[in-house]
């Protein structure tokens, strides 16, 4: 299985537009030694050829233009993106699917909880009728059902499986409050030819023992780096919200709740990787000492372009 991160940052990427914080304005001037990094989305593939979209990035664009490996091959219009599937109906994980307008009609692989916010409260899935159309995939997590499994046409040899986990709907969504299964999944990816296995969770709330399992059972964890720190946005004065009540479970843990580098530190994964990175994580900065803990731990914080081969 190849996998390749096209974009590793949270919500506004890093450096975010409209900010000023130390780390965005420290990276374009270039005093902190850090990347810039794009929205999250990652590609997977079995054979290097045909591609899945695990999440649809505003930033879609760029990152397409990026990497040949999702250029056109041949004739005069071409993609080798043949599906995508969302993890939930985040700004910053599907509206990269109307970048995606000019090609062929989009196999989209979603829950229903998805499909209704896409279609009603954000209506992008109408929208895109207009264009070249999307032809769905139900996933079915919902109600008492916490996981599915299936397969995506052209991947033979990937088996594929949906796990509903603790999240948060996106802030438009009338589910923001009332949590239903299906608003947030991570995927679990057994490829039968390599015998091996990727847990993929770019939000996740909390680890409980249903999460912990499948991590235990991956060869590579690919899980969210969102925040360093519980009140991170509000130490920086960015904002009053706490990870929790983003949906995020920090890498520091307290007395009451281990944190995701705890998590991590405890399962035997080959390959244990941060990704969706919020601008204000210092963990983005290379040199900090932050970043050296996680390499203490042997784990890794991705980037835009890491490629990751199972
Ligand atoms: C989140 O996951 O909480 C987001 O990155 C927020 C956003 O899209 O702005
Ligand atoms: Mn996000
Ligand atoms: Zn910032």
């Amino acid at each position: 299985m190849k996998i390749l991160v096209l974009g590793s940052g949270a919500g506004g990427g890093f450096p975010q537009w409209n900010c000023n914080c130390r780390q965005c304005a420290g990276q374009r001037q270039g005093e902190l030694t850090a990347h810039a990094r794009t929205q999250s989305s990652i590609a997977v593939s079995a054979d290097g050829q045909a591609w899945a979209l695990l999440n649809a990035s505003p930033d879609i664009g760029q990152q397409l233009r990026r990497y040949p490996q999702l250029h056109p091959r041949q004739g005069l219009r071409d993609t080798p993106i043949k599906a995508v599937v969302l993890m939930d109906a985040q700004i910053d994980h599907v509206t990269g699917l109307l970048g995606m307008r000019e090609g062929p009609c989009i196999d989209v692989y979603a829950t229903p909880c998805v499909f209704e916010d896409l279609t009603t409260v954000f209506p992008i899935l109408g929208v895109l009728e207009h264009y070249c159309g999307t032809r769905w995939h139900m996933l079915p997590v919902a109600g008492s059902t916490t996981s599915a499994s299936f397969m995506i046409d052209g991947f033979a040899s990937l088996r594929f499986t949906a796990v509903a986990i603790p999240g948060k709907a996106p802030p438009y969504s009338p589910h923001r409050r009332d949590h239903t299964v299906g608003d947030n999944i991570a995927l679990f990816i057994e490829d039968f030819h390599e015998g091996s296995t990727l847990f993929y969770s770019p939000g996740l709330a909390h680890v409980g023992a249903e999460e912990l399992k499948w991590m235990h059972d991956a060869d590579c964890l690919l899980v969210d780096g969102t925040f360093w720190a519980e009140d991170e946005m509000q130490q920086a004065g960015l904002g009053r919200k706490t990870a929790s009540d983003m949906g995020h479970l920090p890498q520091t843990g307290d007395p009451t709740r281990p944190g995701m580098v705890d998590v991590m530190a405890a399962t035997a994964a080959r390959r244990k990787v941060l990704i969706h990175i919020n601008n204000s994580n210092p963990i983005l900065d290379e040199t900090s000492e932050q970043r050296r803990l996680l390499d203490g731990h042997g784990i890794e914080v991705a980037y835009d372009g890491m490629e990751i081969t199972l």
